[in-house]
């Protein structure tokens, strides 16, 4: 087992580290400066600034200040790319290909009098080629595989960014007996179905060769964990770690509601299950952690839960481009021409507060009538479609027992999005008897409420990831 370590908890939006010092100290957030802030959340763009002589490489606040000029390469919602499942037969997705079928060219062509016959040749051209490679062995580069290489080299100076940024933090923690550069670290990753396990996904083996290359040793056992389950563990425990006779103590760790009455009672409120909806901007991620009878009494943590997950590929992303789509085209440009900052205090403004954003520049986005109303409409098809996928994971997991849910991620601030979450959860005849999350109250629930801040909310899965129910030798 480790003794210590740190958990990366890479968002495609922000990336957030969680770290536990010794065995049973508590897991913090590092870069949390213990007030009200979402300083622990590191922005996970790169900015490539190739304005000058020679390139330079950009990250974390100064990236987010950035916005796309000439020359200036804004890199957000990589995370992504690691994740594609490229086919190097599939001719669409061949970028050569794709670009000669593309009415654009045929435009262009017409413009200078190119024929079609002759486009037409060129495609049979290129498409002869790719059968001649292919029989060869050789498959062509595909427009989605040269993103993800391109995300993976991303991947390595973004990690070794992070690295001297996470070392440097920790310089301010306390040092006896900790060699904070030695400390071994997992990644947590969206769960998509991939074999027998979501760790086997390709896009994980990206991300730690990534880690490694960036110069972070992986965790010994458990490199990579899923980012639901992370973060259940971490809403449920807080972050707390425990041991009884050198071995995990899991009652002591998840101490507080109802996993404990249940765990002690299991006859009379069995099962038990905390279920935890995370909605980023990349990913919804969805777990169900159930509770084995005595579960709480073995010191083995994979033994104690039944975990299911599931992760589906929608986002606050995909929202922004819900909305882009919608606006006139002259408004869609100008907000695509924004920092990754300003983007984000425009979420909080159109989704959040539902109010229009003044630009100064090209007048008001989402304005009361017309447009606020395709923005509103955006918004509602959104949450029904975060809600819809609510219900599909609920209804796999049937009711009865005793059930906990937490609402987790930048996008369940969105009450658009949590009010579709709540009423999806509570359809079918589902009951909670705690619900979890940010910004919540019991007039939205009708149950009891506990109002998660932001570190839980933004910071589970990071403070989860680093916890002692994932270190399988203490057991
Ligand atoms: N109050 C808010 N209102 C609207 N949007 C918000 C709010 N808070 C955060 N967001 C947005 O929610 C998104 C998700 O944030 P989060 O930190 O959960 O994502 P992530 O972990 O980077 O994504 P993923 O886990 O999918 O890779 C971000 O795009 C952020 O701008
Ligand atoms: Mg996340």
């Amino acid at each position: 087992m480790a003794e210590q370590t740190f958990c990366i908890d890479f968002g495609s939006g922000f990336t957030k580290v969680g770290l536990r010092r010794h065995p049973t100290a508590t897991t913090v957030l590092v870069n949390d400066h213990g007030i009200d802030t979402t300083d622990f959340c590191y922005h996970s763009v790169v900015v490539i600034d190739r304005s000058g002589p020679k390139p330079v490489v950009e990250y974390g606040k100064k990236a987010a200040g950035r916005a796309p000029a000439n020359g200036i390469e804004i890199h957000a919602n990589w995370k992504q790319w690691l994740f594609l499942t490229p086919s190097g037969d599939e001719p669409g997705a061949n970028s050569v290909e794709a670009f000669l079928r593309t009415d654009e060219l045929a435009k262009l062509a017409a413009r200078h009098g190119v024929t079609a016959t002759q486009i037409g040749h060129l495609r049979q051209l290129v498409s002869s080629a790719r059968e001649l490679l292919a029989g060869a062995g050789v498959q062509p580069v595909t427009r989605d595989a040269q993103r993800q290489q391109f995300a993976a080299s991303l991947a390595v100076y973004y990690f070794t960014w992070l690295r001297q940024e996470v070392l440097k933090e920790c310089e301010r923690l306390p040092h006896a007996g900790v060699k904070y550069a030695d400390i071994p670290t997992r990644v947590s990753v969206p769960a998509f179905a991939h074999g027998s396990n979501v760790t086997t996904h390709p896009g994980c083996k990206f991300l730690t060769t990534a880690l490694v290359k960036a110069g972070w040793s992986l965790h010994p056992e458990n490199p990579v964990v899923s980012e639901p389950v992370a973060n259940t563990v971490g809403v449920l425990t807080n972050g707390l770690n425990a041991t009884k006779k050198n071995k995990v103590d899991l009652g002591s760790m998840f101490n507080k509601g109802p996993v404990i009455t249940v765990g002690a009672n299991a006859k009379y409120y069995a099962p038990y299950r905390a279920i935890v909806v995370d909605v980023g901007g990349y990913t919804t991620d969805f777990a169900v952690l159930t509770l084995r009878q005595d579960g709480l009494l073995d010191a083995d943590p994979e033994r104690a839960f039944d975990a299911q997950q599931h992760s589906v590929p929608l986002g606050v992303s995909d929202l922004d481009k819900r909305v882009l789509s919608v606006l006139p085209p002259e408004k869609a440009a100008w907000l695509s021409k924004r920092s990754a900052d300003e983007l984000d205090g425009f979420r909080v403004t159109l989704y959040t507060e539902g109010k229009p954003v003044r630009s100064g520049v090209i007048g008001t986005v989402g304005a009361p009538g017309t447009e606020g109303d395709a923005v509103r409409d955006q918004l509602s098809q959104f949450a029904a479609a975060v809600g819809a996928e609510v219900r599909q994971f609920l209804t796999a997991i049937g009711t009865g027992g005793t059930n906990e849910l937490v609402l987790t991620g930048g996008g369940v601030s969105i009450p658009a999005v949590r009010d579709a979450i709540l009423t999806a959860a509570a359809a079918d005849g589902r009951e909670f008897v705690k619900i979890h999350g940010p910004d919540i109250q019991k007039k939205h629930t009708g149950k009891p409420v506990h109002k998660l801040d932001s570190r839980i909310a933004r910071g589970g899965g990071a403070i989860g990831g680093s916890s002692l129910f994932f270190e399988p030798a203490l057991a």
